[in-house]
Order: C-alpha cells, then structure tokens, then sequence
C-alpha cells in the first residue's frame, strides 16, 4: 500500500484540506493523525473492519482497546449509555483536552472497537486538525497512538513514517505534538473514580474536580502475577528501546555520581552507554557516553514532550545501555515516571 503524506499547517488551514482523509475514514481506512498528546492512528468507531485493521497495522493484540475520538458532548451521547456526574463534572473541566474516560458503552461501538468490553474509553482532543478530522468524517474516530507495537509513541509524523509506512492509506503531518505523553485515563464506571494511566491532566487537578480519586495499582510496578490491569494495555511491553535501559534514583549529586560510575564501567567492558539527563545537570556527565537532554527540571512539561523522540533516537545510536535521571511522582512528573518505568521494564536503581 502506498501511503499518502499530507502537509497540514496547524496555524492555517481548512476543513476542505480533510476532505479526502474524512472520506479514507468513512470507506474503513486508516488515517495518522496529530493530536495534543501524540499521533492517533485513526479508524471509523463503528465499522469492526477498520478496527481489525488497527490491530493488524500497529501489531497489537486485538484484546487491548481503543480510544474513540468525539468532537463533541452530541458525539458523547451517541456511543455511551449514562453520563455519571463524575463525568460530566471531568468533562466540564478538562474537555477538549488530553484527558480520556471510560464508560459504559452502546451496543453501536462495535466489540471489536473496545476488545470486547462493555465500557469504551472516550476522548474529546483539544488539537484543532484532530477536532476538524472528525467533524469532516462525521463518524467519531478510534485511534491508539500511531506507533507499532511495543515501540514509543509518535510525536512527530517521521516517526508515523518510521513504524506504518506503507501500512496505512494517509499520514497528516501537522508537526510535532504538543505534551508528547498519552492522555490521562479515568475509569468512571465505578462508585469511585480510578485514574488508570497517568497524563498531563495531573491526579492532582482530578482531584480538585472529584475529591476522591484512586489509582489502579497496575500504574506504579510491574503486574504481580494473575493481577488483571484495568487498562489492557498496561500489561503490554511498552517503549522498550533496543539498549537495557535504568533509571538512577536518589539526591541529585549521587544521581550523577553512579550514572558517571556505571559509564566508566561499561567503557572498560568495552560496552557503549548513553545518558538521559536534564539541562540541569547536563554538565555533570563526563566519560564516552551518547549525552541526551530530555528538558529542564524547571518546567517537567519540556521532559514530557520529549521523552518519547529521545527512546527513539537511541534506538539508532547502538547503544548498549541507557542510564535515566527520574523524577517525583507528583504532577507530569507521574506520568513521565509511569513511561520511563515501563520503558525500564522496571530496572530502578536507588542510591543514598
Ligand atoms: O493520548 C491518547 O490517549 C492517544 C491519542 C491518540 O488520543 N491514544 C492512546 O491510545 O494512547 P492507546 O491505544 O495507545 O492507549 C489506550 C489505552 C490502552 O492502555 C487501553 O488498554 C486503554 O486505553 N483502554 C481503552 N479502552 C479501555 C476500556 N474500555 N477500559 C479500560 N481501558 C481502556
Ligand atoms: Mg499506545
């Protein structure tokens, strides 16, 4: 299949530069797609077959679900049954924008759109060629993030290209993403509110919506045997680049220290490292190593935007091992841990 890649200048254009990726959607294809968090890899909601394309596109297990798109609170009460007060209070406060909910579903999205489920997870994008993607296909859109499987999520349409080249009909560039980590998830089935997957849209500011808000323990470690995430999709390898990477914990000073520490060892094992550091401390590293700065500690959401393109970068260094400073889980800064945990396949280390 030859893939289509289509320009699209987020400060000027028009529904009319859509039309042809809305009729793609509504035929059953496949369309990539920018959007405030990272690009979406589309399909139509209701037809099964754009969603068994999904899958096949991206290699991902049919049983993990999609997120549906709407544009609008009209698109929300087409595919759902009830809107639960918290909901419509989460709504309210955070839609359009990176935050997505999970609710019960209408028989219309069909099972293999939410991988069998009852519930469907919704999101309202605040990204102006997302919002008019859907408005012009008139069918709500589902999309995972528009990586293959197990690879980071895409923030910029050359790593669509990278992953579903020739796999997809069209790509819409729109340039590189604004957060660059995936949407908060909230589960509002239940008589408490869950947050699911960690986001821009912080636990803290869930919290000064709702009051109480809990946290599926699938976000903080690995799954204990047996244990089901909410989200299907949790217990997925995820971000792995192809070098073992750890994240080094601690005082900032130590931090520096063991990642110098561990560099010099590897040098003398003859084995090629590599660092994720902050403009903080981008000083601090010394010795033969891939030096990559993820943002400042002064603002976390310049780390956000930019974790995802730096896992991707290493994959082509040949690096052997990668050494990450980490962060509080407070704020983007428990999202952030949350992909980098993962990514880790859980390898933290702690010095005091
Ligand atoms: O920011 C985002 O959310 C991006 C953009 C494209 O909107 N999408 C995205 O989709 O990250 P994806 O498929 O990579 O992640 C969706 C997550 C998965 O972990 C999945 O298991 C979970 O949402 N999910 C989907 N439907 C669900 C449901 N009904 N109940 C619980 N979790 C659900
Ligand atoms: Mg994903």
């Amino acid at each position: 299949m030859q893939t289509k890649i289509v320009k699209i200048n987020r400060e000027n254009f028009t529904d009319i530069q859509l039309n042809e990726a809305g009729e793609i959607i509504r035929d059953g294809g496949l369309v990539a797609f920018p959007t405030e968090t990272v690009y979406g890899l589309g399909g139509n909601a209701f037809d099964p077959e754009a969603a068994s394309k999904i899958y096949a596109a991206k290699g991902r297990p049919s049983d993990n679900p999609l997120i549906v798109h709407i544009a609008d609170m009209d698109g929300l009460s087409e595919i759902v049954e009830n809107v639960p007060e918290s909901a419509a209070k989460l709504a309210a406060a955070f839609w359009p924008g990176p935050m997505t909910l999970v609710m019960r579903k209408k028989p219309v999205v069909p099972d293999r759109t939410t991988g069998g489920l009852d519930t469907v997870a919704v999101r309202m994008p605040v990204d102006e060629i997302a919002r008019a993607l859907i408005r012009v296909s008139g069918v709500p859109i589902a999309a995972p993030s528009a990586n293959r499987s197990g690879r980071p999520s895409t923030t910029t349409a050359q790593h669509c290209i990278e992953d579903l080249d020739g796999r997809i009909e069209m790509i819409i560039d729109g340039g590189s993403v604004d957060i660059g980590l995936e949407s908060t998830i909230v589960d509002v089935t239940g008589d408490i509110p869950m947050l699911l997957r960690p986001g821009a849209i912080t636990l803290e500011m869930l919290r000064d919506v709702l009051g109480r808000v809990d946290i599926d323990p699938a976000i903080l470690g690995p799954m204990a045997e047996g244990v089901r995430p909410k989200a299907p999709g949790m217990k997925y390898k995820h971000y792995a680049p192809k070098a073992e990477l750890t994240i080094v914990m601690g005082e900032p000073d130590k931090v520096r220290d063991k990642i110098n520490e561990l560099v010099a060892a590897d040098i003398a094992a003859g084995r090629k490292s590599g660092v994720i550091a902050t403009l903080e401390s981008r000083n601090a590293y010394h010795g033969q190593t891939t030096l990559k700065v993820m943002g400042t500690r002064n603002d976390e959401s310049t780390v956000a935007r930019n974790l995802f393109a730096i896992l991707r970068e290493f994959d082509e260094t040949g690096v052997d091992r990668i050494y990450s400073e980490g962060f509080e889980d407070t704020g983007i800064g428990r999202a952030i841990m949350n992909r980098l945990r993962k990514a880790a396949g859980y390898s933290i280390l702690e010095v005091d």
